[in-house]
């Protein structure tokens, strides 16, 4: 059974092969064809944490392939009091085709899917944002920008960064990370990475010098200093992150054609300024658009791998 928890499993043709298939259902979509992918299927939609865009975005879209999302807040199910995560996935994968869970540790998701009878999509973890990966990526697809390209992420060494470094090592571009010192990539998924790029050419360059990391990048990006879960420490974080922002003068920096992209929610003022959010070099309302398309890919592309 292939699940979707994180791009270390994914090789570089199959992760290509998930954003043909995104960009073919989004052309569709635009020219308003629907056409039944995934017929009655039910997505189980577990949510931990807060969300936007993953809730929109997977509920209209199990929907436009012809199923059907249910919103399982942990608030309203019987995990929120404690049933175990395992108990959980045998029984709500028994009712459902196909399962997103947004939630804390990595651990969490891989439990819930060592007992699941259907696939299973991370909707975002303390570790990995893997889906808003491939929304990105299609956005630079889009951008005319996969080719020659130079990804500058610039914040904290969170699941945005992780989940950069996986895809580049698998797709074999340059990746630069800037965090502040004390705020780095998790040691282990650097390696692993470094690892995966010897075969797929990728250039990873770690720094705590966000100018640096800029210099002549075609994409530039960020998140949020302050993470689900992490709000005691806000105050700390913003003292710690300044001079990390991206704004005008660091956009500048950047390639002449640079764009801009943000997973969204963005706090203006810190991680960005307003000016570079509402700049036409950035793409972050398209980058969201594509979290639908992107995701109808993966989701289409789970089943057909599993029935074979
Ligand atoms: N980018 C993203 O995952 O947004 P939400 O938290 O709104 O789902
Ligand atoms: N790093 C952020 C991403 C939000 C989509 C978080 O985990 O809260």
């Amino acid at each position: 059974m292939r699940h979707f928890l994180t791009l270390r499993d994914y090789t570089k043709s199959e992760i290509l092969e998930i954003l043909e298939l995104a960009a073919k259902i989004k052309t569709e979509t635009k020219n308003r064809v629907y056409k039944d992918y995934l017929p009655r299927y039910t997505l189980g939609m577990i949510f931990e944490k807060s969300s936007t865009r993953t809730r929109v975005s997977f509920e209209t879209g199990i929907y436009q392939l012809g199923g059907i999302g249910l919103f399982l807040s942990s608030n309203d199910i019987q995990l929120g009091r404690g049933e175990p995560m395992s108990d959980t996935a045998r029984v709500i994968s028994r009712m459902v085709d196909m399962v997103m869970i947004r939630t804390f540790e990595q651990s969490k998701i891989e439990e819930f899917a060592k007992y699941s009878k259907v696939p299973v999509i991370n909707g975002l973890t303390n570790e990995y944002h893997p889906v808003q990966l491939m929304a990105d990526y299609l956005t630079i697809q889009e951008a005319g920008l996969d080719k020659n390209l130079v990804v500058a992420y610039v914040g904290d060494g969170n699941n945005m960064t992780h989940s950069w470094l996986m895809l580049a090592s698998k797709l074999g571009f340059e990746l630069r990370v800037a965090t502040p010192k004390g705020y780095e990539v998790d040691a282990q998924i650097l390696k692993d990475a470094q690892e995966f790029s010897k075969e797929s050419g990728a250039k990873i360059i770690i720094t705590n010098d966000p100018k640096e990391a800029v210099k002549g990048a075609t994409v530039i990006t960020t998140d949020t200093w302050v993470s689900m879960g992490q709000e005691n420490e806000k105050e700390k974080r913003i003292k710690d992150f300044d001079g990390y922002i991206v704004d005008e003068a660091m956009m500048k920096l950047g390639a002449p054609n640079a764009i801009f992209l943000h997973c969204l929610p963005a706090y203006r003022g810190y991680e960005v300024s307003e000016g570079v959010i509402e700049s036409p070099q950035s793409l972050i309302f398209e980058e969201a658009e594509n979290r639908l398309h992107a995701q109808k890919g993966v989701m289409v592309w789970l089943d057909r791998q599993n029935k074979k």
